[in-house]
């Protein structure tokens, strides 16, 4: 089996993006052992502080979010870097080429439950043009990434990832320390039986989101004419990998919960990364207006909604949404 070296390599990716890809792996293999060790290493339950975003802050969102900067400040090649857990840019090496964003925990109302949650994580080019330490590195829109990926504690620890040649899937060998070509080329299946949305949020959707699934769940009696199954695992993570593995839709849409925030899912760290490996794979990922890889960013944690997976159901979807485009 071809180990995650020797296949960046065969793809020619440059020698210095490679040094940043393998500091973010080592730094999720760290979390990947923690994460095992669940209450013995004394990594679950909440701590008393909020991120800049008002969410309660887990043990293991610190101590994964300390993990990858502590790695990544000391990787030369690491200009900057952007994460779900810090305020701002984290300055790097004025020197370096590479801009990183991550979210160093998904799915973090799964940690204290044994359930599934992953590490996501994006690349960019540092830009001449703006100062090394500066918010503006990251208004990049997510075409420019030259690295996507996430990995996933699991029951076993998973690792996808694209360079832009494909979307691959990659085992740790927990024996070695290794991880391990295990999907090569993935190609999310065109059509679907099965969706992801957190249905308890219905009452906030607008009426094309309130449309749209509720043909889902007419099933064969409704105008689709097939019968449909619900997953939601509360870490996209999770969701994407089950989507990359066997087709789906995943959707967090606006909604009217809040007036301030009418989307949860962050455009830098979670929806463009995703998009990146799902594009890849031959599937679609949209916003409700637009391909999500082309939005142009202006903040550091901008939220978008996202919709995302199996080409045809994406597309069926956005027709729901284009017939009664609404203002969010
Ligand atoms: P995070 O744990 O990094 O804050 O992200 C959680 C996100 C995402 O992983 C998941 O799809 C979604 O929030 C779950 O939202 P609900 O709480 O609505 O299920
Ligand atoms: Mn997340
Ligand atoms: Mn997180």
């Amino acid at each position: 089996m071809k180990n995650l070296l020797s296949v960046l390599r065969s793809d020619e990716v440059a020698a210095d993006l490679i040094q940043v890809i393998e500091t973010v792996i080592n730094a999720s293999k760290e979390i990947a052992f923690r994460v095992r060790q669940g209450a013995l290493a004394g990594v679950l339950g909440s701590t008393q502080d909020e991120n800049i975003q008002g969410e309660t802050q887990k043990q293991l969102d610190v101590i994964s979010n300390q993990l990858l900067k502590d790695l990544l400040l000391a990787c030369a090649p690491v200009a900057a870097l952007a994460s779900e857990e810090e305020d701002s840019v984290v300055a790097a090496n004025p020197e370096g080429q590479y801009l990183v964003a991550f979210d160093p925990l998904d799915g973090s109302s799964n940690i204290d439950i044994n359930g599934q949650i992953g590490t996501i994580f994006s690349i960019y080019r540092a830009l001449d043009s703006v100062p090394h330490n500066s918010e503006l590195q990251f208004n990049q829109q997510g075409t420019q990434q030259v690295c996507a990926g996430y990995v996933l504690y699991g029951p076993s620890t998973l690792l996808a990832i694209t360079t832009g040649k494909g979307t691959r899937c990659f085992t740790l060998d927990s024996t070695q320390g290794t991880f391990l070509l295990t999907a090569d080329n993935i190609q999310i299946t065109k059509d679907t039986q099965e969706f992801a949305i957190n249905m308890s949020n219905s009452r906030f959707w607008n009426d094309d989101m309130h449309c749209y699934i509720g043909d889902l769940i007419l099933g064969e009696t409704g105008p689709r004419q097939k019968r449909y199954n619900m997953r939601w695992n509360a870490a996209m993570v999770g969701d994407v990998h089950r989507v990359l593995t066997r087709g789906g839709i995943f959707l967090y849409p606006s909604d009217k919960r809040n007036a301030k925030q009418p989307a949860k899912l962050r455009l830098l760290y979670e929806a463009n990364p995703m998009a990146l490996l799902i594009e890849n794979a031959g599937g679609k990922a949209f916003s409700e207006q637009q391909r999500i890889l082309a939005i142009q960013p202006k903040q550091l944690h901008e939220r978008v909604a996202v919709i995302l997976g199996s080409a045809n159901e994406v597309d069926e979807c956005l027709g729901y949404l284009q017939a009664h485009p609404t203002a969010y």
